[in-house]
């Protein structure tokens, strides 16, 4: 049938929507969090002060970061009840599985606290999920593996309490390496926010209907699980698995390259950054840090360098402006770290859970907050005589 499109006014208040949190150039491969530039911020402030930069707009000063790792720090345990959610999941279950049900869940253990109109409980809310995603992440991986959860602690920063979560057994001491809990910190980082991102919009959406932040979150997850989006950095290092040795490399280009293939080169290109992703230049220069000091001789990464090269190079790569993206080196990073491909993606979460509250708690304090309503064109048909079955 003919496309019907309607220019509708509302249709602008329902695709874009204002925000101070995230500034991206694509073009220029500029990455700003309330103004300040993401290699400062994963250089020089820790994950926490990035938080607290995205909730509340401001650096904190020494005594509002104290305070607020303070509040972070008293609620990363969950209830016990939590855990009984886990024995109900098959143990091959995707730890993304588990995450998004539990997440979700999570809105029955709070539902006196889910005011959305309040900012005082709204904030509650981000600093319970800023603060639980660690524990309920490292809880998925235990189960995935037959181990004992593992309580959180507060004398621990918060990368370093999410590692003793995930690698400490009762039977023996864990001690986090500090490069480990350094580099795990400026992940979380890397991947704290990035403005409208299929996630985050999903968050939004789903917030501007009034569903309880844990809802929200949940949704985001789901979002966020999908190869193309959050699920690229375990997609990616599959592909560096698959492809195996460098002298492989060119035939899995050419099949990036070939239209009638469907494979694509995970890690690469992106829907804004037509330029190099800056996240991308200091997860770079992380991972080499992280394999130099703990002496890792990684035959992915030789891998991963000589893609990097043919993408830097090539002339379909550079005409396409397809370059590394955030998840082309974190993969390596993680696998270093010692996190299996399936946990990836639930560190996604984990830090973009920040980002995503932060959209949330913004847009609900926004004045005239509407419902989102994303447009369509039809271009089914119209208007059409109704047949009864015995005459089909
Ligand atoms: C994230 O939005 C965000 O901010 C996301 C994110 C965040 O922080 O939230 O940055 C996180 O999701 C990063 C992206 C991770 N995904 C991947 O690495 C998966 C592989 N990448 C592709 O699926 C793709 O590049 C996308 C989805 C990321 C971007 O797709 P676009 O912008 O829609 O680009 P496109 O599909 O229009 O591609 C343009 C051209 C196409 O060729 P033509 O049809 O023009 O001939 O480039 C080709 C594509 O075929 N192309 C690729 C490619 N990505 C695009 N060819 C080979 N390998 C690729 N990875």
């Amino acid at each position: 049938g003919a496309g019907y499109f309607t220019y509708d006014p509302g249709f602008l208040a329902t695709a874009s929507c204002e925000s101070s949190i995230t500034y991206i150039d694509g073009g220029k491969g500029i990455l700003q969090h309330r103004g300040y530039a993401i290699d400062a911020l994963a250089k020089d402030a820790d994950y926490l002060e990035v938080c607290y930069i995205l909730l509340y707009g401001e650096l904190p000063n020494k005594e509002q970061y104290e305070e607020f790792k303070d509040i972070i720090t008293n609620h990363t345990m969950v209830h016990e009840k939590i855990a009984h959610f886990f024995q109900g999941f098959l143990p091959d279950a995707h730890p993304m599985a588990m995450v998004c049900a539990v997440v979700g869940a999570l809105s029955s253990f709070y539902h006196s606290d889910l005011d959305i109109n309040d900012p005082n409980q709204r904030i509650r809310s981000a600093h319970r999920l800023i603060a639980k995603m660690p524990t309920i992440a490292a809880m998925a991986y235990k189960y995935s593996i037959g181990q004992p959860f593992v309580y959180p602690r507060n004398d621990l920063s918060y990368a370093e309490n999410f590692l003793h979560m995930m690698f400490s057994v009762p039977a023996e001491e864990y001690t986090v390496s500090p490069t480990l809990a350094r580099a795990m910190d400026r992940i979380f980082t890397l991947h704290a926010d990035h403005e409208q991102n299929a996630s985050t919009s999903t968050v939004r959406l789903a917030g501007s209907s009034g569903a309880n932040p844990y809802a929200c979150i949940a949704a985001g997850v789901a979002s966020l699980w999908g190869p193309a989006h959050g699920g690229a950095n375990e997609a990616c290092l599959n592909m560096l698995e698959k492809i195996g040795d460098v002298s492989r490399v060119d035939e899995f280009v050419a099949k990036a390259k070939d239209k009638n293939d469907p494979f694509r080169l995970m890690g690469f290109g992106h829907r804004v950054y037509k330029n190099f992703d800056p996240r991308a230049t200091v997860m770079r220069e992380t991972c080499h840090e992280v394999l130099t000091e703990l002496g890792i001789q990684d035959p992915l990464l030789d891998v991963a360098m000589a893609l990097e090269k043919v993408a830097l190079e090539d002339p379909y790569f550079i005409e396409k402006k397809l370059y590394p993206n955030v998840d082309f080196y974190s993969g390596i990073i993680l696998k270093a770290i010692g996190i299996p491909t399936n946990m990836f993606t639930v560190i996604f979460a984990m830090s973009r859970t920040v980002g995503w509250i932060s959209h949330w708690h913004e847009m609900l304090g926004q004045p005239g907050q509407k419902i989102g309503r994303p447009r369509q064109n039809y271009v089914g048909e119209i208007d059409r005589e109704f047949q009864p079955l015995d005459k089909r």
